[in-house]
């Protein structure tokens, strides 16, 4: 069979015009972008926003709203762009400002809409605010950064073995990092750097970006008098445990500021808390972030129970404060749902499971092409987190490049880099990229996958199915977790619009989900 041709315009209606009322990002599928990985255009083995803007096709074609693009900011790459030496340029790795101008535009264009990712916790002990802070204890900027003359017992990342305190012998104090000592915690308690900040939102804001994706936000605010951590969490990264209240008020504050903006604008925050009771606070009360990452089904197994139990959570922290929830099986921190899942057949039931639970989905580049982990040897280890294999580039077709512009790639490709390629995944419909383009689809033209109710669905052991319901629209859902078919009956009748092995589309539902499968299914088929 041929290619498929570019897209019929019924078949991906664009959603340039979000329903009556609600806002377009309630509606919308956001595609991550890992800009090192996505796409190379210059040669040097590193992707770039030229890279990107020359696949803005394919997201088109795939049918994503948004674009979130991880940081391409001026850095010395100590964290890979989450240390960031300049908030208002472009690394020459990936370019230009008037690249990303293109880019932004060229999205626009394509009725994407994009987001950029903002690092306020931190930046990189480059950033001349630092060298600033750092000459002396009289610097105007000293209260710029955390400096202290006792350490706590707080953990950095990435190295329980870490404190998150360095001593600075110059000065003769420690200085405070979440993260890694070349990532200094700027200080959120003092108003020349709320105001700093602001100035660097109001920065892409005017540019025209469509909001923000905002780096470890529940770390912003800090008790001031910076107590131990717990015994019984002492081992834990700081990172993952600091929640404090005044993170609330800075977050209103950036809520009004983004809200000033017309086309709603979207703060989505990365709140690193793995309890969705400690997460739901950050939405406040319609007042502070818009949407905010919940990971705890990331860290769950492919259990129907475990699923079942964690979506639950979500309904019931978030429902009572009209809060919209977010969903996202892989990004560039974690190894990749088809790796961790262990199969191809879970990891494409796992994409039917993202694209039809009631909230934001969030895709991570390649995992619409299947990919799992590369295998990192350990001389081309490069992160200090350990993340290597997740964020091995992207195989754009069969060819010994893999369709990047140079030779010598940053990490080593994914496993099966040939089949797995989007050329090659666009022309067998069988392919995890036809799937989860059907998914999109089915998405886009029903209110009910969109922005509908969600109601469990009695089902047998090993099996976790929900039905979608708005406007009369409805869908139902059906993922079998385990490794037999399983008789699951609903009240019907049902057809099969999309199965996640493609097996039965357009027939009826006869009652049995297959082994591993998950079905979206739409009434009729009688
Ligand atoms: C979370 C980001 O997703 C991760 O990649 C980064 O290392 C830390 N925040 C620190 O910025």
């Amino acid at each position: 069979m041929g290619p498929p041709g570019p897209p019929g315009r019924a078949e991906h209606p664009r959603l340039t015009t979000p329903l009556a009322g609600e806002p377009w990002w309630r509606s919308a599928v956001v595609y991550q972008i890992y800009p090192r990985s996505f796409a190379d255009a210059d040669g040097d083995g590193v992707g770039d926003l030229e890279g990107i803007r020359r696949h803005l096709d394919h997201l088109v074609w795939l049918g994503v709203d948004a674009v979130w693009v991880s940081p391409f900011f001026r850095s010395p790459m100590a964290d890979f762009g989450y240390d960031v030496a300049d908030y208002c340029d472009v690394d020459p790795l990936f370019g230009t400002l008037a690249d990303f101008d293109r880019l932004l535009a060229e999205a626009h264009e394509r009725g994407l809409k994009m987001l950029i990712d903002w690092v306020p916790n931190h930046t990189s002990n480059q950033h001349p605010w630092f060298a600033e802070s750092k000459s002396s204890r009289s610097s105007p900027k000293r209260d710029w950064y955390v400096w202290r003359d006792r350490p706590n017992n707080w953990k950095a990342a990435f190295d329980e073995t870490q404190s998150a305190w360095t001593w600075d012998e110059d000065t003769g104090q420690y200085y405070l990092h979440l993260f890694l000592p070349e990532q200094p915690d700027l200080n959120w308690a003092n108003a020349e750097v709320v105001e700093a900040m602001h100035g660097v939102l109001r920065f892409w804001l005017d540019r025209g970006v469509d909001g923000f994706r905002i780096d470890v936000v529940h770390g912003l605010g800090k008790d001031q008098s910076f107590p131990d951590a717990p015994p019984e969490t002492a081992d834990r990264p700081w990172s993952s445990q600091n929640d404090h209240e005044s993170t609330h008020a800075i977050l209103r504050d950036l809520r009004r500021l983004v809200d000033g903006y017309s086309g709603d604008r979207v703060l989505v925050g990365e709140v690193y808390l793995l309890s969705t009771r400690q997460v739901a606070p950050y939405y406040g009360d319609g007042d502070e972030l818009h949407l905010a990452f919940n990971f705890p089904p990331l860290y769950e197994p492919w259990e129907a129970p475990a699923w079942r139990h964690s979506v639950e959570r979500v309904v019931e922290e978030l429902d009572p404060r009209r809060a919209w929830p977010t969903w996202v099986l892989s990004n560039h921190d974690n190894p990749r749902h088809r790796t961790r899942y262990g199969s191809e057949a879970r990891a494409r039931s796992a994409a039917v499971l993202l694209l039809t639970l009631r909230g934001t989905p969030f895709l991570y580049a390649g995992e619409e092409l299947g990919l799992e982990d590369a295998e990192i040897s350990p001389e081309r280890r490069v992160d200090p987190g350990g993340r290597d294999g997740c964020r091995a580039p992207i195989p754009w077709d069969a060819s010994a490049g893999h369709g990047w512009a140079g030779e010598d790639t940053w990490l080593p490709w994914p496993p099966e880099a040939d089949a797995r390629s989007a050329a090659v995944g666009r022309q067998d419909e069988g392919s995890v990229l036809h799937l989860y383009r059907r998914l999109l689809v089915a998405r886009r033209a029903s209110v009910a996958l969109r922005l509908g109710s969600w109601s469990p669905l009695p089902s047998p052991s090993g099996v976790f199915a929900y039905v979608r319901e708005a406007d009369g629209d409805r869908r139902a859902v059906v993922v079998n977790y385990t490794d037999d078919a399983v008789e699951v009956d609903l009240p019907g009748p049902w057809a099969v619009q999309v199965a996640s092995d493609g097996s039965g589309e357009g027939e009826r539902y006869e009652g049995v989900a297959g082994a591993s499968q998950a079905l979206l299914l739409s009434p009729g088929g009688s």
